[in-house]
Parts: structure tokens; C-alpha cells; sequence
């Protein structure tokens, strides 16, 4: 039973009375054609639907520079993973700061990108079968700095068929294995001859090495994480330096992610892929740092599903809004309350349980930490920006289905 001191106040309808300039009643219908004129002015985290997505201004403004910081003063170049915000208006913040271009792991994140007038875009995944072979073309003959990876020769004979029909000669880079079995050619000799094989394309360049260690990326504690990249990605560069001898020009040789962005460039990396450093997940911020064994503080979670109590008829426990189909999971986190355990309850419900602590009252607004950006991100269709209380914009989340169709 819960006490009657934790049951919340009759719920101000108009919103939190401290809020200035609220009509209150009605503004509800009015938020979306706000949105629409880009006038985000008396808009507030309470008038928002829930389940949405929050990312915090000041924090993913701190881990872009950061990020683009250490590359500059490190010397290695950042070509930022696009594949967890699949938002063109973080892309153009990665880019403004030194990003040279943008990764992306779908063809529809590359004509989501390449569409927006985004420049040097690379596709992380080979495209396999003709439709992703001629979408890839279409792309590369529209902006000539767009690029492939193929780690088969079967791909690199298709992209040469179609790029001599579309008549262009486009960059196609090798991936190879560094550690993931889900792609990337043997690294060595037979890494040289796909080389070669791309080289000696009439109607292909051959742009380079790819070598990307996710096993490596999400390893604890930072000296563990260096052994393993080590392990991963040396023979990819060692692969490059053969490509080298043979007198291909080998001008990239891309990888990492944010879990070894301070490690990758003393392994030979000159691009690095990192993507999750924008918002961070609650797997990454376990994986320990360079100075702290078990927490990795670079960077600051600044994403957030916002979610709401919806039902509370149990002690110690409340209902929320957010289930599988918001991408609930049980290793989600509470913001500001490391004490409350998630539990999924099905498609549209989650539990939150506590044992101590503050209830959490119907109606009350709850901000999560998703455990993996990738998939959480793809359920949403935008971030709503907030610096405190207020939303200051808003940035559509797109690209899963082709810039056509959004
Ligand atoms: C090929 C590739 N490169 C780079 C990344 C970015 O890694 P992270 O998000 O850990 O920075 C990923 C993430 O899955 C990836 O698949």
C-alpha cells in the first residue's frame, strides 16, 4: 500500500505552475506547429509525448569537442560513425568541428547524408546484391567523394560492372578482419591481392584499408581494451603496410570507435570511425577509462528517453510508458536514481523498483540511459534538445528506409 503522503497532489493539468508563460489549458495542440515554424520558444520537457528521446545541449556540445579536440591534438583524423544518430544536424555539428566526412553503416544513412549535401561519406558495410550495388553507384556518380568498402572480390567485379555503365570510377576500400567474423577478408596476403584486385579495376580506385574492432571497442578496463586493439587491428595495418610496398597509394587506413579513440592512433589507425562519444550508453560508461578501472567518464551520457509513471499499485514500484517498442531493456538506468532496477514489462510498459528512496508519483516524468544507441535511436524520429527545462530544438532522426522515402 502506499502512503497517502506519497500520493502525488491533484495533478496540475496546465503543467508545473513555476513554468512562465504557459496557456495553460490548450498549448498542447499548439507544440507541433511550433515545431514546424522552428519556434521552440515556452516549449518545456513536461508539454512533451512520452516515450521521446532528450538529447542535453551542453553535454553533447562538451563531447563533440572533446572529441574533435583530441583528434586535433593527437593527429588523427575523425570520420564520425553516423550509424547511432542518423541525424544530419549532428553530422554537420561533427563536420563543422574537423570531422572529415561521415561514416555510415546502411545505404540509407548514405543517401540520408549524401542527399543533405554531407561530403566524404563512407559505407562501412560492403553493399552485397544489386540493389545496394546500384544504389551505392547512384550515390558515387552524385557525389564523387562517396565511398565503398568491399571485403570480396565478387563485390569489387559488381562495383566495377556498374560503375562502367554509370561511368565513373569510384574510392573503394578493403575491410578487413580485425577480430569480428560478421565481415572483413583475411588480413595479409590475401588482404594485398583484394588490393590489387580494386587496383587494377578500370573503373574503380582503390581508397584505402578498413579494419574496425568492436570486440576490442567495448573490453574493460583501458589497458585490457589496448592489448585487444592491438591484437585486432595491428595485422589490418600491418595489411596497409604490404599494400604500401606493392606501391598501391593506401591514403586510409580507418577504424576505432569511441571506446579506443585514445588508442587507436599509436596502432597505426589515420581515420578514426568513432560514433557513441556523442551520447554515450550505459555499456559503454562501464567499460572504465585510461585513469578509472570501472567507469569511463570521456564522455558524458547526454541522451535520454523520457518516459512517464503511468501506474503505481504496488510499494516500491511504478509503471512507465516504455516497453519493447521504445527499446526498454533491463540494463537501461535511471537518471539521478542509480538506485531504481528496470524491468521490461512488455510492448508499451516498463517497471522501475526500488527499495529505498522517494516514490515516484502518477504522472511524474523519468529519464532513462538506453543501453544501445543503435537500436534506440532507430525507433524515435527525433531528438528534442533541451539546456534545463526548456527544448531549444529539435533534430529529425532519419535514414531508415533511404532519403526518398525518410
Ligand atoms: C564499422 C564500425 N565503425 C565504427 C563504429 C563506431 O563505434 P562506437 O559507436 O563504439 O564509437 C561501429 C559501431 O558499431 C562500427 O560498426
Amino acid at each position: 500500500m502506499l502512503l497517502a503522503s506519497t500520493v502525488a497532489a491533484p495533478f496540475a493539468l496546465g503543467g508545473n505552475p513555476t513554468t512562465p508563460n504557459v496557456k495553460k489549458a490548450f498549448r498542447y495542440a499548439e507544440i507541433e506547429a511550433k515545431i514546424a515554424r522552428r519556434d521552440f520558444t515556452g516549449i518545456y520537457k513536461e508539454d512533451l509525448p512520452t516515450p521521446s528521446m532528450l538529447v542535453e545541449k551542453a553535454v553533447i556540445e562538451r563531447n563533440l569537442r572533446h572529441m574533435a579536440d583530441h583528434c586535433k591534438s593527437t593527429g588523427i583524423d575523425l570520420r564520425a560513425h553516423c550509424k547511432i544518430h542518423k541525424s544530419t544536424d549532428i553530422a554537420r555539428r561533427q563536420i563543422g568541428l574537423g570531422s572529415l566526412g561521415i561514416c555510415c553503416a546502411t545505404i540509407a544513412e548514405c543517401e540520408l547524408m549524401v542527399s543533405a549535401g554531407i561530403r566524404n561519406v563512407l559505407y562501412t558495410c560492403q553493399p552485397a546484391g544489386k540493389n545496394k550495388i546500384w544504389r551505392g553507384i547512384l550515390l558515387a556518380a552524385k557525389d564523387p567523394t562517396f565511398m565503398m568498402v568491399a571485403d570480396d572480390p565478387i563485390t569489387a567485379d559488381l562495383l566495377d560492372e556498374a560503375a562502367a555503365v554509370a561511368r565513373i570510377k569510384p574510392a573503394v576500400l578493403i575491410d578487413l578482419y580485425a577480430g569480428l567474423t560478421r565481415a572483413g577478408h583475411a588480413t595479409g596476403q590475401p588482404g594485398l591481392e583484394l588490393a590489387r584486385r580494386i587496383d587494377s579495376k578500370k573503373n574503380l580506385k582503390f581508397g584505402g584499408v578498413m579494419g574496425y574492432s568492436g570486440a576490442a571497442s567495448h573490453t574493460k578496463g583501458w589497458q585490457e581494451r589496448r592489448r585487444k586493439s592491438i591484437e585486432d587491428v595491428v595485422p589490418v595495418v600491418e595489411t596497409a603496410m604490404l599494400c604500401k610496398k606493392a606501391g598501391l597509394a593506401t591514403p586510409i587506413i580507418t577504424g576505432g570507435s569511441t571506446g579506443t579513440y585514445n588508442i587507436d592512433k599509436e596502432i597505426g589507425i589515420t581515420e578514426l570511425q568513432a560514433g557513441s562519444y556523442v551520447f554515450m550508453d550505459t555499456a559503454y560508461m562501464k567499460v572504465g577509462g585510461k585513469s578509472d578501472p570501472v567507469n569511463y567518464t570521456d564522455f558524458q551520457p547526454s541522451l535520454t528517453v523520457m518516459t512517464t509513471v503511468i501506474s503505481r499499485n504496488h510499494p516500491n514500484q511504478v509503471t512507465i510508458d516504455c516497453g519493447n517498442k521504445a527499446m526498454l531493456k533491463p540494463t537501461d538506468q535511471v537518471k539521478g536514481r542509480p538506485d531504481v532496477v528496470v524491468e521490461n514489462q512488455g510492448a508499451e510498459y516498463g517497471i522501475l523498483k526500488w527499495n529505498e528512496g522517494d516514490e515516484l508519483k502518477l504522472g511524474e516524468r523519468v529519464e532513462l540511459y538506453c543501453t544501445n544507441l543503435d537500436t534506440s535511436t532507430n525507433v524515435y524520429d527525433r531528438y528534442y534538445v533541451s539546456d534545463g527545462d526548456r527544448i531549444v530544438d529539435v533534430w529529425p532522426i532519419m535514414g531508415r528506409a533511404g532519403a526518398v522515402q525518410r
